[in-house]
């Protein structure tokens, strides 16, 4: 028997050592599922703190409850670890390592060929390796594939290669790992029906491609769709502004056409782990084919600068009430990037409390799920404790996330100005309530001038 049936087969029996690099918020969530479906896995992470915890019991990720980690681990199927030796007993691995920028805003992927060697010692014939990472089209290939071969294995026949980009959205209620229609590209026919055959055991809907390349692109294809229509949304929301129209009523309006248009909204600016950076490196990769992305450079210009429009916005807000950003208190609602997660990664919050801050203001936020992040000094801040009496002493509150847990009546209640970027007051008609996308008072008046 060759490898291929050999491998087909301790799926099939559901003895397949799985091994998942990478213990966060794609890694963790896949390991849960893997192992409710019956497999043993390892979850190998270099993070001590977080195998620790894992160890103990205790989940780190919003998705993932202490219940659910507690299920998995008396299941006598779930080993954390941070040593790669396990490696050698593993049958199939699928790597969900980080894929950042670099300070010059290419891509990073040191990570994923981080993890190939630290594997490459441990690694044996007949093993399935899947990368889940998002990534340009070309790195299974480029940097996975071709390694495995200077080592003297051949694809579909002595290993197993595929790329499967993970789509899961965190704090998202009706889509999660397993529900979520999975992309898989194979080096070969016979690596993407071993990796599919796999994953169908706890992702039913496993929707093959002719090529990993196809599978990566196809990922990039889906977030800079995003990425390019929420910046032409939050275009709309400045025009709207501008010309005294409420974009949220424009929007909502819109979206009653049943075919032909899909609802995006407005807001501070894109954050988190895959917006802002996956088309950044479909761009990188395509100026190496000497092909220029104007729709991606133009996406990224506009979001990435929402957080100087709610400044801007903020300062006429002020200005209203006879008072400017410098020494103005201000408290920020809400610093991770989407609701009801404590994800801070890329958040626009982040940004709006430096802008803040170089305003000369004295900024403080509160978060009821992020609790604490470190600023451009290096210090570490801190959610301020919640109580009405405390939100009084503001003299603006710029909401940036629309948590579900936020007393909204209160904080409308108290009279402190609002700046909300989300629609999130969006029943309440207060004065003292100014949303993004709506005309100020400023503007209200160059817009009846325009008539
Ligand atoms: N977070 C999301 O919503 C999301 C959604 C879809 C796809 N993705 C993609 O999935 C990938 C992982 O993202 P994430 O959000 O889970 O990242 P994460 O930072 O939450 O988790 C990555 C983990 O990998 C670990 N790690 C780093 N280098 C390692 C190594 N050499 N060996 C073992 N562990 C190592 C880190 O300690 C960390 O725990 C990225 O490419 C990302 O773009 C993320």
């Amino acid at each position: 028997m060759g490898y291929f049936e050999q491998l087909s087969q301790k799926i099939e029996m559901k003895e397949a050592k799985i091994g998942v690099i990478g213990m966060g918020y794609v890694g963790l969530p896949l390991a849960a599922e893997m192992v409710k479906s019956g497999f043993t896995v390892c979850g190998i992470d270099l993070d001590e703190k977080k195998i620790d915890a894992l160890k103990n019991g205790q989940s780190y990720i919003n998705d993932i409850t202490d219940e659910d980690l507690q299920a998995s681990i008396d299941s006598g199927r779930f080993f954390p670890t941070s040593d790669y030796q396990v490696v050698e007993d593993l049958d199939a691995i699928s790597i969900c390592v980080p894929t950042p920028l670099s300070d010059n805003q290419d891509p990073d992927t040191s990570y994923i060929t981080g993890v190939i060697d630290s594997m490459k010692p441990f690694m044996k014939k007949g093993m399935l390796v899947t990368l889940e990472s998002t990534t340009y089209p070309g790195t299974t290939e480029e940097l996975i594939w071709k390694e495995f071969s200077r080592m003297g294995y051949e694809a579909g026949r002595d290993i197993f290669l595929c790329y499967s980009p993970e789509r899961v959205d965190p704090g998202n209620q009706s889509f999660n790992t397993q529900n979520m229609p999975k992309v898989m590209g194979g080096i070969t026919e016979q690596c993407n029906e071993v990796g599919a055959k796999l994953y169908r055991n706890y992702i039913p809907n496993v929707v093959p491609v002719s090529s990993p390349k196809v599978a990566e692109m196809s990922k990039l294809l889906e977030n800079t769709f995003r990425s390019i229509n929420i910046a032409f949304v939050n275009e709309i929301a400045m025009m709207c502004e501008r010309m005294d129209i409420d974009v949220w009523e424009v929007i909502d309006a819109a979206a009653t056409k049943p075919f032909g248009f899909m609802k995006f909204q407005p807001g501070p600016g894109i954050g988190g782990h895959c917006i802002p950076l996956d088309p950044m490196y479909l761009s990188w990769k395509a100026k190496g084919y000497r092909f220029y992305s104007k729709f991606i450079d133009l996406a990224q210009s506009i979001n990435n600068n929402m957080p100087d429009v709610v400044v801007s916005k903020t300062a006429q807000v002020l200005n209203v009430y006879g008072k400017s950003i410098n020494s103005s208190n201000i408290l920020i609602l809400g610093m991770a990037y989407k609701p009801d997660i404590s994800d801070l990664r890329e958040s626009p919050g982040l940004y709006l409390y430096e802008l803040y801050k170089e305003s000369g203001a004295n900024v403080d936020y509160y978060d009821p799920n992020a609790h604490s992040f470190i600023d451009d000094d290096e210090e570490v801040v801190q959610s301020i404790p919640y109580s009405r009496e405390q939100l009084k002493k503001y003299d603006c509150m710029v909401l940036v996330t629309n948590h579900s847990d936020f007393n909204y009546d209160e904080l409308a209640d108290v009279g402190v100005p609002i700046v909300d970027t989300r629609n999130a007051f969006q029943h309440y008609d207060e004065e003292h309530i100014h949303k993004l996308g709506t005309a100020s008072k400023v503007h209200k008046k160059h817009a009846s001038i325009a008539l």
